[in-house]
């Protein structure tokens, strides 16, 4: 009897883990640990109280047509947020050519392949949101937020509360910072760690949030390192050999996906391919191999459900990185330039 009740017990942890309606429909929305100045749950709640279901709605639509946006809107959000904070300033257009303190963040490489339509689709979101609450009520910021978070919820991953009152940077931040503040590819976990220490997420952040690439592509040149002049030791020699399919040489111009067993789906698969030596890049495998960040890896692996929790977590933590909110910065009438008028 006592056997009977725990192999059903086993039989339930493992549905909850792998499904994650199971494990979801129970549970309360994950709630920020964090709450930034200025925030709050339900800043919209008076002045545009249907701008949640509607950027829902937007991303429903819109992933559905096209699964690739919801990647691309992850990393928007990412790249917004460890620059400068999470101000929208990723999204300004600058001068394209002139000095490159004029050239807006979208020039600086770690930008170069963002994807066109997720930044159009905030835009679109944001024509909605005008239509529905004249004024520039909604920043570009926050809608940024919500569509990240919409991504994931769409493909699959864990519901989490979004903190919003953010407001909109008038200024973009240098070639400089957008390349201090975005890791390369080839890092290692202590480089990873000194880039998100200052902005204070720890190592349990940096493994939770890097699951995004759970989702999305990469091309040939974020990893071609690790197979020519010779093969990476910490890659699993099949999945080397399919990657030097896919990039024959190096500087041949193709790509390919971050999660190799489920591309499209968000879930822990991203985790179970690092212990199997199935990362892209080194930043990916490293956290595998580096002994700090190992057992995190390791135990999303095994459990979908504390991955999905740990992510809601750390993601509303970035969401967070040094914020505008009360009367500092603006709510942008269109999300690619200031308001006019501003300095
Ligand atoms: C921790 C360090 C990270 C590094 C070094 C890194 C690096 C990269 C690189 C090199 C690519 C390939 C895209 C390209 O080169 O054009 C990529 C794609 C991607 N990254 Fe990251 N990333 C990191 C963290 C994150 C985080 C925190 C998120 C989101 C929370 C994220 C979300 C994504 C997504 C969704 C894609 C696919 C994009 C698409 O298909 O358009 N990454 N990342
Ligand atoms: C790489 O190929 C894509 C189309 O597949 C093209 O749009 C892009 O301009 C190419 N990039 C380079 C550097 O040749
Ligand atoms: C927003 O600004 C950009 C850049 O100047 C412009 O191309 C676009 O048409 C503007 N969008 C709207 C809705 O006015």
């Amino acid at each position: 009897m006592a056997r009977a009740v725990l192999a059903l017990a086993a039989i339930l942890a493992l549905v909850a883990s792998s499904c994650p309606a199971v494990s979801l429909a129970h549970r309360q929305k994950r709630q920020p640990p964090i709450l930034a100045r200025g925030l709050s749950l339900d800043f919209y709640r008076q002045s545009c109280p249907r701008a949640e279901s509607i950027v829902r709605d937007f991303i429903k639509d819109a992933v559905r047509k096209d699964i690739g946006l919801a990647a691309g809107l992850l990393r928007l959000h990412f790249h917004d947020c460890f620059v400068q904070g999470c101000d929208a300033s990723v999204l300004l257009v600058g001068s394209a050519t002139g000095p490159q303190d004029q050239m807006g963040e979208q020039r600086a490489p770690p930008n170069l392949r963002l994807r066109p339509s997720a930044i159009r689709a905030i835009s679109d979101i944001r024509d909605r949101l005008e239509r529905e609450c004249r004024g520039a009520v909604v920043s570009c910021s926050d809608i940024l937020a919500l569509a990240a978070r919409d991504s994931v919820v769409v493909s699959g991953g864990p519901d989490y509360e979004v903190p919003l009152g953010r407001r909109d940077s008038p200024r973009f931040a240098t070639m400089q910072d957008v390349i201090a503040g975005l890791p390369a590819p080839s890092s290692t976990v202590p480089a990873l760690l000194a880039v998100l220490n200052k902005i204070n997420l720890d190592a349990t952040d940096l493994v939770a949030i890097s699951g995004a690439h759970t989702v999305g592509l990469s091309p040939c040149s974020s990893f071609e390192d690790r197979l020519y002049p010779r093969q990476d030791p910490n890659m699993n020699p099949p999945f080397a050999a399919r990657l030097r399919q896919i990039c024959p040489a190096k500087g041949v111009n193709r790509s390919t996906v971050l999660d190799v067993s489920t591309p499209n789906a968000f879930d822990n698969r991203y985790y179970v391919n690092l212990v199997n030596r199935e990362g892209l890049f080194v930043s990916d495998q490293d956290l595998f191999t580096n002994p700090a960040t190992r057992p995190i890896v390791t135990r999303f692996a095994r459990s979908q459900r504390e991955f999905f929790e740990q992510y809601g977590v750390s993601v509303a933590k970035m969401g967070q990185i040094n914020v505008l909110t009360g009367s500092r910065g603006q709510v942008r009438r269109n999300c690619s330039v200031r308001n006019p008028g501003t300095v």
